[in-house]
C-alpha cells in the first residue's frame, strides 16, 4: 500500500484542478507539402513547376495531415476506393488490395487453403512468380504444357491432376485469355480451386466476363511492367465471403480488417499468422486513376488488334496465336508460330529491319524466367532453409513430381518457333497500316499467302 501524504485530495482524479489544461503548439501535419513536392519531382515537374506548386500549396491547412496507410485516415482512403471501383470494373464481389501480384498469388492460395501436402498446377510458361508463390505457400508446383494460346493446355492439366492436386492456375497471358471452360469443368470434375492469374490480362474477358472473376480467385498485378498500373500492386478478386476473410487475414496480420480487431475469431480458420502485404495510400490514389483509364485503354488496344489482324494476309505455315475470345482479347500483343526455330529467328530479324519490334519467345536460349526450363529454384527444388521445407514435407504423399528440364517439351517447342509483336495502344489507322504492311511483306518473302481466308481462320488444325 503506498504510503498517503495528505495530498489525495487534490488529484484530478478525486476533484481537483487537471494539472493540464492547455498545450500551446499547434499540431502539425507528419505528412505535408514536401512530401507532395517530392513526388512532384519524381513525376518529372521543372523546378518552376515545383516552385509554382509549392507556392499554391504552402498556405493549405492539411491539420493533423494525411498518412499513406488504409486505416484511421482523416480522408476517404484511396485503397477502399481503389478497390470498390477494380470491384465494379472487374463484375467482383470482393476485391482486396495488396502490395504486388506475387503477394496476391500467395494470398490467394494461403486462402484457399493450398499449404503443406497439396500439389498446384501452374503452366511452364509465365512469370516464375506464379510457381514461387505456390512453394511460399509451401505447397508443391506441378508444371503442365501451354497450347497454341500461349496459354494452359486443359489436356495437359487433366492428366497431371492427381490425389494431391488441390488447384488449378490458369494464366492468361500476354493479353489473351485460357480455355477456361474445359479447366472449369475439370476443377468441378476433382473437386479443385481454380486461382485465375490475370497479372498480364487485366480487363481481357472470356465469354463476357472478366478473367480473374471466372475461377474461385483471381490475382492481378497492378504495376509498372503490367497493362494497368503505376508501381508496385496486386490485387485478389473473390465472389467467396470465406475466401475473402482468409486473404484479409493473410494480407493483415495485424487484423485491422476485422470488424473487432480484437475479438476472438468468429470461425475456426478465420485467424492464423499471415503477413503484412497491405497496400498503401500512393499506390492505391496512383492506381485509381490508372484502373480509371482500364476501358479507355481496352478499346484503344482492341480497336488497334482489329485494324492489324484485318489487314494480315494468312501464309501456309505460319499458325497464328489462338485466341480463345476475340472479344475478349487485350489486344496489346500479336503472335504467331513459324515452323521451326531457326525459321522464326530470320522472320523476326527481317521484321525488325523493317521497323517492327518483335522477338522470338525463347530467344537464342536466353534465360528467361517466363519459360519453365528456367525456374532452377524448382527444377532443383531449393529452399530457404537447408531442412528443404516443402519439398521434403512429411505431410506430402507419394513421390514428389519429376521436375526436368525437357518435362514439357510441347511448351519449349512453341517458344523457340513463336513470334512476339508488341501493338502500341496509341497507333493510328497508319501505323496499323505500316505494320501490317511490313509483316505481309516478310512473311510473302518466304511463304506462299492462302487467299480468300482472314488471320485467325487459320488454326494449328487446319
Ligand atoms: C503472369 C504473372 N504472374 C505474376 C506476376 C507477379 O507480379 P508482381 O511483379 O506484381 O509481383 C507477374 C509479373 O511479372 C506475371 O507476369
Amino acid at each position: 500500500m503506498a504510503r498517503a501524504h495528505g495530498l489525495e485530495a487534490d488529484l484530478a482524479i478525486n476533484g481537483g484542478p487537471a494539472a493540464v489544461t492547455e498545450l500551446e503548439s499547434p499540431s502539425r501535419p507528419k505528412v505535408g507539402v514536401e512530401e507532395f513536392l517530392e513526388l512532384a519531382d519524381l513525376w518529372g515537374f521543372s523546378p518552376q513547376a515545383l516552385d509554382a506548386i509549392r507556392a499554391a500549396t504552402a498556405d493549405e491547412d492539411l491539420g493533423n495531415g494525411p498518412h499513406l496507410t488504409r486505416y484511421y485516415n482523416p480522408r476517404p482512403s484511396k485503397v477502399v476506393a481503389f478497390e470498390q471501383e477494380a470491384a465494379q470494373f472487374l463484375g467482383a464481389k470482393h476485391v482486396l488490395a495488396v502490395h504486388s501480384g506475387t503477394s496476391a498469388l500467395e494470398t490467394a492460395y494461403v486462402a484457399a487453403g493450398i499449404g503443406p501436402g497439396c500439389e498446384v498446377i501452374v503452366p511452364g510458361y509465365t512469370f516464375f512468380a506464379t510457381a514461387a508463390a505456390v512453394v511460399s505457400a509451401k505447397a508443391i508446383p506441378v508444371v503442365a504444357e501451354i497450347d497454341e494460346s500461349l496459354t494452359i493446355d486443359p489436356e495437359d492439366v487433366a492428366g497431371k491432376i492427381g490425389p494431391n492436386t488441390k488447384a488449378i492456375v490458369p494464366v492468361h497471358m500476354l493479353g489473351t485469355v485460357c480455355d477456361m471452360e474445359p479447366i472449369m469443368r475439370l476443377a468441378e470434375q476433382h473437386d479443385l480451386f481454380v486461382i485465375e492469374d490475370v497479372a498480364q490480362a487485366c480487363g481481357a474477358e472470356y465469354h463476357g466476363k472478366r478473367c480473374g472473376t471466372i475461377g474461385d480467385i483471381g490475382c492481378f498485378s497492378v504495376s509498372t511492367y503490367k497493362y494497368i498500373g503505376a508501381g508496385e500492386a496486386g490485387l485478389v478478386v473473390t465472389d467467396d465471403e470465406w475466401l475473402y476473410t482468409r486473404a484479409q487475414n493473410h494480407h493483415d496480420t495485424g487484423a485491422c480488417w476485422r470488424p473487432d480487431r480484437y475479438a476472438k475469431e468468429r470461425k475456426p480458420g478465420e485467424l492464423f499468422c499471415g503477413t503484412n502485404y497491405r497496400m498503401s495510400e500512393l499506390e492505391g490514389a496512383v492506381n485509381l486513376v490508372q484502373f480509371r483509364q482500364a476501358p479507355a485503354r481496352l478499346a484503344r488496344n482492341r480497336q488497334v488488334y482489329r485494324s492489324v489482324i484485318s489487314q494480315l494476309r494468312p501464309h501456309e505455315d505460319i499458325i497464328p496465336q489462338q485466341v480463345r475470345d476475340l472479344d475478349g482479347h487485350v489486344g496489346n500483343t500479336l503472335a504467331f508460330f513459324a515452323p521451326d526455330a531457326s525459321h522464326a529467328e530470320a522472320l523476326a530479324e527481317a521484321m525488325r529491319a523493317e521497323g517492327v519490334k518483335c522477338h522470338v519467345f525463347a530467344h537464342g536460349g536466353a534465360r528467361d524466367w517466363h519459360i519453365y526450363k528456367y525456374w532452377e529454384h524448382i527444377l532443383e527444388r531449393k529452399s530457404a532453409t537447408p531442412e528443404g521445407c516443402p519439398f521434403t514435407c512429411p505431410y506430402y504423399a507419394g513421390p514428389l513430381p519429376e521436375y526436368a528440364e525437357d518435362m514439357c517439351p510441347k511448351t519449349l517447342d512453341l517458344l523457340s518457333r513463336g513470334i512476339c509483336v508488341r501493338l502500341g495502344e496509341w497507333w493510328t489507322e497508319n501505323d496499323c497500316r505500316q505494320i501490317a504492311t511490313a509483316v505481309n511483306k516478310v512473311l510473302d518473302a518466304f511463304h506462299q499467302g492462302i487467299e480468300g481466308a482472314d488471320w485467325h481462320d487459320i488454326t494449328p488444325d487446319a
